[in-house]
């Protein structure tokens, strides 16, 4: 097939590890005969530097107009100044907006290799296997008004948080029609006991999983999640949540399997429509350029681009087949590596990866 892709490296080591997701898209299309064309652009800090706003209309008009869109990272320590107009992750924000990438799923999986890097016991670990899909493009993160204001009791900051029936409908079908292809459950996990918007959403989703009779589907208050998910992650199949519950438990999440640079991420919208696909992890600007960073979120990310933004199911379980290989010969990078071991470096990472697909 061709495709059309655009990546966006973004800052610290956002460049580093896309390079090496470049390098196995280019693996897999010699592999499996595709043509994928590639064009750069730029987001977040790079672009406030270059452009002075954190998404060029270039860049926007780039993803508009491809197949797919593979993102490094955005932020860093140069542009986090609270006070500044314009921050890298609006950049970030803006795009999924305009993608209307609703749908954000965040699987979390422990590799076997890695199983020794979790913090929790291996008992507890062992069969976890967690979909994450997160609301990403409405909620409080979107919702408006939002500012801050001089007030007679001084400095004073608003949100609003806001979910129509609409919104919650569409990614809570995504996560009840990813259940059916897993082990049939849905959590839904919301604040209805405190919030007003959570309580449209848990009604919307009774509404929905009546729908869906074959799923088991149960309701979880947020702060009884994040205990649950450190207690009994394996008891969950498909968590779909709020923007901002999904951005706080994928993050904790993401520390059972102790490595936060393995974590993947693909942004959907509607069939057909371009995705996005990220690691989950941030910029790292404290080991940016030193070619150490963990290239595999990245690569798994481009595994899920393959699936679910150009339908190479195939290619996809080839890639993630690759990283098991690698890492079950015991390569790590330093975020993995043992005591006492040798790290691989994040090119040598993606060469590894790369001859594993060959
Ligand atoms: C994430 C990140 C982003 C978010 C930031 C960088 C805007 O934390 O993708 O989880 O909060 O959505
Ligand atoms: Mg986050």
């Amino acid at each position: 097939m061709k495709a059309k892709i655009t990546l966006l490296p973004g800052d610290g080591i956002g460049p580093e590890v896309v390079s090496e997701a470049r390098k196995i898209l280019a693996e897999v299309a010699t592999r499996y005969h595709h043509q994928f064309s590639y064009q750069e652009a730029i987001v977040g800090g790079i672009a406030i530097d270059e452009m002075g706003t954190a998404l060029p209309e270039e860049s926007l008009g780039a993803c508009l107009e491809s197949d797919a869109v593979l993102l490094g990272a955005v932020g860093g320590p140069k542009w986090s100044d609270p006070t500044a107009p314009v921050r890298p992750e609006q950049g970030l924000l803006r795009l999924r907006k305009e993608l209307n990438v609703f749908a954000n799923l965040r699987p979390v999986k422990v590799f076997e290799a890695l199983a020794a890097a979790s913090p929790l016991r291996p008992d507890k670990v062992k069969d976890v296997d967690i979909m994450f899909v997160r609301e990403l493009t409405g909620g409080i993160y979107f919702g408006t008004p939002q500012g801050r204001e001089e007030t007679p009791q001084g400095r004073s900051g608003h949100d609003t948080l806001r979910y129509n029936e609409h919104e919650i409908r569409r990614v809570l079908e995504v996560a009840f029609e990813l259940a059916r292809g897993r082990r049939g459950k849905v959590t839904s996990v919301d604040k209805a006991n405190v919030l007003a918007t959570m309580r449209v959403w848990r009604e919307v989703a009774h509404e929905v999983a009546a729908e869906y009779p074959d799923i088991e589907y149960e309701d979880v208050l947020v702060d009884a999640c994040a205990m649950y998910l450190i207690n009994r992650p394996a008891d969950f199949d498909v968590i779909v949540t709020g923007n901002m519950f999904g951005d706080i438990l994928s993050d904790e999440a993401s520390m059972i399997t102790g490595s936060l640079g393995m974590l993947p991420s693909a942004a959907l919208g509607v069939p057909g429509a371009t995705g996005l696909f990220e690691p989950i992890h941030g910029s790292a600007p404290d080991i940016a350029g030193q070619g150490i960073a963990n290239p595999l979120a990245t690569i798994l990310s481009t595994a899920m681009m393959l699936r679910w933004g150009l339908g190479l199911h195939e290619e996809a379980g080839a890639v993630e087949t690759a990283v098991s290989e690698v890492l079950n010969a015991g390569n790590r990078t330093v975020d993995l590596v043992n005591p006492g071991e040798t790290a691989v470096g994040t090119q040598e990472m993606g060469d590894l990866v790369a001859a594993a697909l060959s």
